[in-house]
């Protein structure tokens, strides 16, 4: 309840001496240092026609898997007053099913484990190899929830570099790793915001340098963010956990089957980083509503596949039809494409809210000069192209508010 002297909505500070109705925030609170002054994950979420911000899937599940659904989910609700399985063995036998007819080797369950997105499962690892007194590296551009995660978890982030074109250079990633001898090395492919793939020798050679590097203290866990991988033109890099036991694959179920809003996220690994993950998880920490829709699902996986391959060929006429508008583009293996260049930060920023203008969200990592759409619908493609297309036109006054900057990736 309100003290007498407190303005209704006004938010009472309750530290001792300071004047009633002193406005009181995130500083205000003892906030660990590490998180200080920084911006919270936040890709706009606006209400506009076309959103290609988010590398969603376009298409809307199925008909047939949402009575599938219904009907999984149906059977668990009769079942809520219970926990749900904690191990999630059916569903993880699933998964590695599919891993195994998709990725190129073959993987049982103990080698899989699920989270609720990719997201926790990255946090889970730095939970368990990460920490106070650890550090994890990331070749940046990419997914910046690498190094908000790392910071979450008290584990030091270091930014390692790329090179021009957004490639991982193998001989100066190597060279990083030897200098910071990291106990984490995220190596995301198809890369996020860029699109670009890693091949698999970059990914040995920096698999060789991180158990190198730290020789003295039981070797460095080596994360493949695969979170786009059924998208690209070439293979999973699964098949690289075979004898490599501290290599893990990370997957979603978030893009390629359509089910962002599902959270469901899972890894591949030595059975050894299935049993170090127990550690910290929360007990039941994937619902049973979850267990049963991932599992209905998986048994639509060729249909959900078939819009991936739509997806290819639209993230394909994306990528022709800038370059005929004249942008330039990076070699994308993801459902995205990053495109430019514009004139620095303020010149990508300036075309983001032109496009947006024409009822069209795209998304401003903030890699100076370059912006980066995702396929959607062949419909939402189109109008993003003829948005781009104006951009080759003189500046028109703008419409929409200049929302602030925001992070990459
Ligand atoms: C590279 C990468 N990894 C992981 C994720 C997280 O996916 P989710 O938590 O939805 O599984 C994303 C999301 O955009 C991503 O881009």
């Amino acid at each position: 309840m309100s003290s007498p002297d407190t303005a209704p909505g006004t938010v009472p500070d309750i530290s001792p001496g300071t004047p009633p109705g002193t406005p009181f925030g995130i500083d205000d609170l003892p906030v660990r240092d590490e998180l200080r002054g920084k911006s919270p994950y936040g890709a706009p979420q606006l209400d506009v026609p076309v959103r290609l911000n988010t590398n969603e899937n376009p298409y809307p599940l199925p008909e047939p898997l949402v009575e599938r659904i219904t009907e999984r989910v149906r059977e668990a609700a009769r079942r809520l007053n219970r926990y749900p399985d904690r191990d999630a063995v059916e569903l993880r036998t699933e998964l590695a099913a599919y891993l195994t007819k998709t990725g190129g080797h073959a993987v049982g369950v103990e080698n899989v484990w699920a989270a609720n997105g990719s997201n926790e499962v990255i946090q889970q690892l730095l939970q368990t190899f990460g920490g106070p007194g650890r550090t994890a590296i990331g070749f940046e551009p990419s997914y910046s929830m690498h190094g908000l995660i790392a910071r979450g978890t008290g584990t030091g982030w270091i930014s390692g570099p790329r090179g021009e074109d957004f490639t991982i250079d193998r001989a100066a990633a190597v060279a990083a790793i030897a200098e910071h001898a990291p106990d984490v090395v995220f190596v995301t492919t198809p890369n996020n915001p860029t699109g670009t793939a890693v091949p698999a020798g970059t990914v040995l050679a920096l698999y060789e340098a991180a158990q190198a590097a730290r020789s003295a203290t039981g070797g460095a866990m080596v994360v493949v963010d695969e979170a786009y991988v059924e998208f690209s033109h070439g293979e999973s890099l699964l098949p690289l956990i075979e004898g490599r036991p501290r290599l893990v694959v990370s997957r979603t179920m978030s893009k390629a089957f359509g089910a962002a809003g599902l959270r469901l996220g899972y890894l591949a690994a030595h059975p050894a980083v299935v049993d170090a993950v127990q550690l910290v998880r929360l007990p039941y920490h994937l619902s049973a509503v979850t267990q049963a829709t991932a599992l209905a699902a998986l048994e639509h996986t060729d249909t959900l596949l078939g819009y991936v391959e739509q997806l290819k060929t639209e993230r394909d006429r994306l990528v022709a039809g800038l370059r005929a508008l004249g942008f330039e583009v990076t070699e994308s293996d993801a459902n995205f494409v990053q495109f430019g260049r514009f004139d620095g930060a303020a010149g990508s920023h300036e075309a983001w809210r032109r496009i947006l203008d024409r009822g069209v969200l795209v998304r401003d990592n903030g890699v100076p000069g370059w912006l980066r759409v995702t396929a959607g619908t062949p419909a939402e493609n189109d109008a993003f192209l003829d948005a781009v297309r104006e951009l080759r036109t003189p500046p028109a006054a703008a419409t929409v508010p200049t929302p602030p900057k925001e992070q990459s990736a």
